[in-house]
């Protein structure tokens, strides 16, 4: 890391992610919306984060629950008004939190204004906005036959046919997605003033969304890797190509950092830690983090890609997570992240949400990742321990990957039965982060406050009684203290370890515990997991480095020093860290 951009602000800071939709119904709609995050704000507060990323918030038919922009510049009906975002953001910043929005500007909806134009006639000067091509001819019926055999991310061909204008524009998502052709610098103009419009009002970041989609293979050549007959995402062949690393450049001298101290987050997927480090070196002025994707790719079927039933094992986990910890060491920075709103719950997944192992597994989980250098990601709920939810029909599933997925299986391809299929929107689904935020024990969990008839948008997570924020809130053993406890010690003792430290993984061979020891200055910590649900035996190597500290933080009541660890046991050491700034 260069001099001058050692230590920015973000490097300290908590990220919680939001899904509008889903975390606070303030007017009994049964929808998530602006006001209810603003009513929310103490609870975030005391929970100890520095920074709240908002879903997409725009103007949006809601294809993708708003990832399908009509209208950069106003909010989406259901969640309130410009003044609503502004009243958030003054009592956000009143309280000394940041507000990231989500960046969404690889497509459009093909309800915006720009795509309306676009697709108007051949000669208009939105035309070159979007990616449109010729039918690269035609079958026997005279079906007109896309470009290219690339798949879209959500099913079927990534071309959609327009018969007024008979050419196929692209969607690498929905086919109310458009791309954007970020080719063209009327385009890139438009969206850098966008999002100064934006940061003008007094917005602190950005997460970019599927921004490493935006450079299209040259000459839009066939994806090699598609089996005929059976069209799948073509992601893996557009993904992260040179001119993604010039346009993250051009749009960070144009517009971020024209806004003060932004911080912004690129979504990528496959990435390697290599290009995570051309992504996030300061001195390339691209972006401060990445979310990349290869620790929730672990255990992806042959066939099937994330719609699998296997679950990684340790010593994949561990040998991916530290490749990125090694691997962007005093280069570039990691967002660190278990859950997120396209993730299954990580409880269910990583940890085991079984009764008597779920609180144990949320906080093994959250102490094993957050102790590492970069900054934690937290998704609305996961500090609470919520977990997937296995909705009995399809039907009551309302994300249309899942459905999409399951229809193409089961009535498209009869390659799953519908039982079979169902388990894997069980298991992967994205709508298992996206039931409502768990208040409390009373009717919907709480999520429309006090007007609890409210029908939610998709239905409750039964887990409620259970699992919610005012239980868990009194009760110090609950996993919402365990997040606040952790917090507030990497704000404290473990500040500088924690942000500076190297990173040594211990016993990476042990396919149970994952262990990591940092050193800083003089301090040490040592980090150490039982990843199992049963006792195992401490492998000595990571005994040892126990003994080396003070015991400063453990998910168990009573603490132990012994050299059995209990079923997901974690265990983190100090020795010599400074006097904790402030209390
Ligand atoms: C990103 C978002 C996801 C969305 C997609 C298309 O992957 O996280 O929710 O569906 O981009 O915008
Ligand atoms: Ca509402």
């Amino acid at each position: 890391m260069t001099q001058e951009n050692k230590c920015q602000w973000w490097h300290d800071a908590v990220v919680y992610q939001i899904y509008p939709r889903s975390f606070r119904d303030s007017n009994g709609d049964g929808i998530g919306d602006i006001p209810g995050i603003t009513q929310q704000l103490p609870y975030l507060k005391d929970l100890g984060v520095d920074v709240l990323w908002l879903c997409p918030v725009y103007r949006s038919p809601n294809d993708d629950n708003g990832y399908d922009i009509s209208d950069y510049r106003d909010i989406m009906e259901e969640f309130g008004t410009l003044e609503d975002f502004d009243a958030l953001l003054e009592a956000a910043h009143g309280l000394g939190l940041k507000i990231m929005m989500d960046l969404v500007v690889n497509h459009t909806s093909d309800e915006h204004e720009w795509f309306i134009r676009s697709r108007a006639s051949k000669d208009n000067p939105y035309r070159d906005y979007y990616i449109w091509r010729d039918a690269s001819g035609y079958a026997e019926d005279g079906t007109p036959l896309p470009p290219n055999n690339w798949g879209s991310e959500f099913g079927g061909s990534a071309w959609e046919w327009d018969e007024r204008t008979e050419q196929f524009y692209l969607h690498m998502f929905s086919r109310k997605q458009p791309d954007l052709n970020w080719e063209n610098p009327a385009v890139r103009e438009e969206i850098f003033e966008m999002i100064r419009w934006w940061q003008e009002r007094g917005v602190d970041g950005w997460r970019v969304d599927a921004i490493g989609t935006a450079d299209k293979p040259e000459g839009f050549p066939d994806d090699p890797y598609q089996e005929p007959g059976r069209v799948t995402s073509s992601m893996r062949f557009v993904n992260n190509r040179p001119k993604v690393h010039t346009w993250l450049h051009m749009m960070n001298r144009e517009a971020w950092s024209r806004g003060g101290a932004i911080v912004t987050v690129g979504e990528l997927s496959g990435p390697t830690p290599e290009d995570g480090v051309l992504y996030t070196a300061p001195e390339r002025e691209e972006l401060s983090q990445i979310i990349h994707f290869e620790h929730v790719s672990l255990g992806n079927d042959p066939r099937f890609d994330k719609w699998s039933l296997d679950r990684p094992g340790l010593v994949e986990l561990k040998e991916v997570l530290d490749s990125w910890q090694r691997g962007l060491y005093g280069k570039g920075w990691n967002a660190l992240y278990w859950d997120n709103h396209d993730q299954p719950r990580a409880v269910s997944r990583f940890g085991d949400d079984r009764p008597e192992f779920r609180e144990a597994s949320a906080k093994a989980l959250a102490t094993a990742l957050y102790l590492q250098q970069g900054t934690p990601y937290i998704y609305q709920g996961q500090e609470l321990g919520m977990t997937n939810v296995a909705f009995p029909r399809i039907e009551d599933y309302r994300d249309l990957d899942s459905v999409n997925w399951y229809r193409t299986v089961v009535e498209e391809r009869g390659e799953l039965s519908a039982r079979e299929a169902l388990a894997r929107v069980h298991a992967r689904g994205r709508d298992n982060a996206r039931t409502p935020m768990q208040w409390n024990a009373r009717a919907q969990a709480g999520f429309s406050g006090d007007k609890p008839q409210a029908q939610p948008w998709i239905a409750v997570n039964p887990g409620y009684p259970e699992i919610n924020a005012e239980d868990q809130h009194g009760d110090p053993a609950s996993v919402l203290n365990y997040y606040r406890r952790l917090l507030h010690l990497r704000k404290g003792p473990l500040r500088e370890v924690v942000r500076e430290g190297t990173y040594e993984p211990l016993a990476a061979e042990n396919p149970s515990v994952y262990a990591y020891r940092r050193a800083w200055g003089g301090a040490l910590l040592v980090v150490a997991v039982n990843f199992t649900s049963r006792e195992v035996e401490c492998p000595r190597e990571v005994c040892a480095a126990l003994e080396e500290g003070e015991a400063l933080l453990g998910n168990y009541e009573e603490a132990t020093t012994t050299s059995v660890l209990r079923p997901w046991e974690a265990r983190v050491v100090l020795r010599g860290a400074p006097e904790a700034p402030e209390a």
